[in-house]
């Protein structure tokens, strides 16, 4: 179960304002559990989904290092106290990056997803773990690695289910068309995984199909994992150790702790949030809205040039950053004003 954060743990916590990113919307089921978490208080968060270059799932190594020094440099102007990888695929193959990246603003501590997850299961220790991730991160084995690197005995399977990503980052979720898709594919990868006492949910857009995920393994493929299956999202790890929380047990018992309780209602609409996306801001919005079940606040574009120049150090002014996202016609909000560069206000 989520404990309640206590007046006390928020006065030991350090970290003000997070940064996160992804390749999309997916980054926003660890969002959801940092809200769910310190239930927001007292915390700003920058978001950027980096949807005009998604999916990194297959792409290739050095293509996502770029991207990635790209976006942490450009974070890195918010004067941000901790960014979060909430990319898995870029963990795996492209933390190093991250690193360097994020050592030119040195007060800014980085986090992933893999690390905590690791801890995590260690310390209650499934027979069996099945991982669902993107294919890079899968070949990567960047799970098994940590868990190995922790001791832990058992069995690990890593699965790359790359028919995910485009359907959660299509808008279309709940649709009858998209849901026939998903179940299918899910179907095909559960079946790979039979047997697994535990599943890493190791890309961060699966959080927002485990509900299908577990009607399947309680359903038709019951059969398939006759001692049940613990979904594991690795957010949940994250959130506690982001915050220097013990987190509480790894794999929930029978009705404890959902894979993550839902915010208040409109929470992303305050002033505490803002979203930053390199595809088109409508699109973003409507499908995050079908993941998170409520809405966004304003989402702004932001254009790929504008990370380019983050990470070749050209200074990048507000000015410049407004004229980019003013030059894509999809914007709809004129008046936007990017403060990347002086970015102490939030309001
Ligand atoms: N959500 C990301 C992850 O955790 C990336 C998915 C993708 O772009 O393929 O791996």
């Amino acid at each position: 179960m989520t404990k309640k954060v206590t007046e006390d743990r928020l006065y030991m916590r350090t970290t003000k304002r997070i940064g996160l990113f992804d390749s999309g919307v997916g980054g926003l089921s660890v969002l959801r559990h940092l809200v769910t978490v310190t239930e927001g208080e007292g915390l700003e968060f920058v978001y950027l989904g980096d949807a005009a270059r998604c999916p990194y799932g297959n792409r290739a190594k050095a293509e996502i290092a770029t991207f990635v020094d790209e976006i942490v440099s450009w974070l890195t102007s918010f004067q941000l106290d901790a960014i979060v990888m909430a990319c898995n695929t870029s963990a795996a193959v492209a933390k190093d990056a991250a690193v360097a990246a994020a050592s030119r603003a040195p007060a800014v501590k980085l986090y992933d997803l893999i690390e905590p997850t690791a801890d995590w299961i260690v310390a209650n220790p499934p027979k069996s773990v099945g991982v669902m991730s993107t294919i890079n991160t899968a070949n990567s084995k960047a799970f098994s690695k940590a868990l190995a690197a922790r001791g832990y005995q058992g069995s690990v399977v890593e699965l790359g289910c790359p028919k995910l990503v485009p359907l959660i980052e299509s808008g279309r979720l709940g649709e009858s068309e998209c849901e026939s898709a998903l179940s299918l594919a899910l179907t095909e990868y559960l079946q790979a995984l039979a047997g697994v006492d535990a599943l890493i949910l190791g890309c961060t857009h699966f959080p927002f199909v485990a509900d299908r995920i577990e009607n399947l393994v309680q359903g038709q493929l019951k059969a398939l994992f006759p001692n049940g299956l613990k979904l594991i999202d690795p957010a949940h790890a994250l959130a506690f150790q982001l915050l220097g929380l013990a987190a509480p047990n790894l794999i929930p018992q029978q009705n404890e702790a959902p894979l993550a309780a839902e915010p208040q209602a409109n929470c992303y609409q305050s002033d505490a949030f803002r979203f930053f996306t390199t595809g088109i801001a409508s699109d973003f919005a409507v499908a995050a809205e079908r993941c998170l079940g409520q809405p966004l606040g304003q989402v702004q574009e932001l254009a790929v040039s504008v990370l380019e120049r983050a990470a070749s150090n050209e200074s990048v002014t507000s000015q410049q950053s407004s004229k980019s996202i003013e030059s894509l016609e999809s914007i709809k909000l004129q008046n936007v004003a990017i403060d990347v560069a002086t970015s102490g206000s939030f309001a």
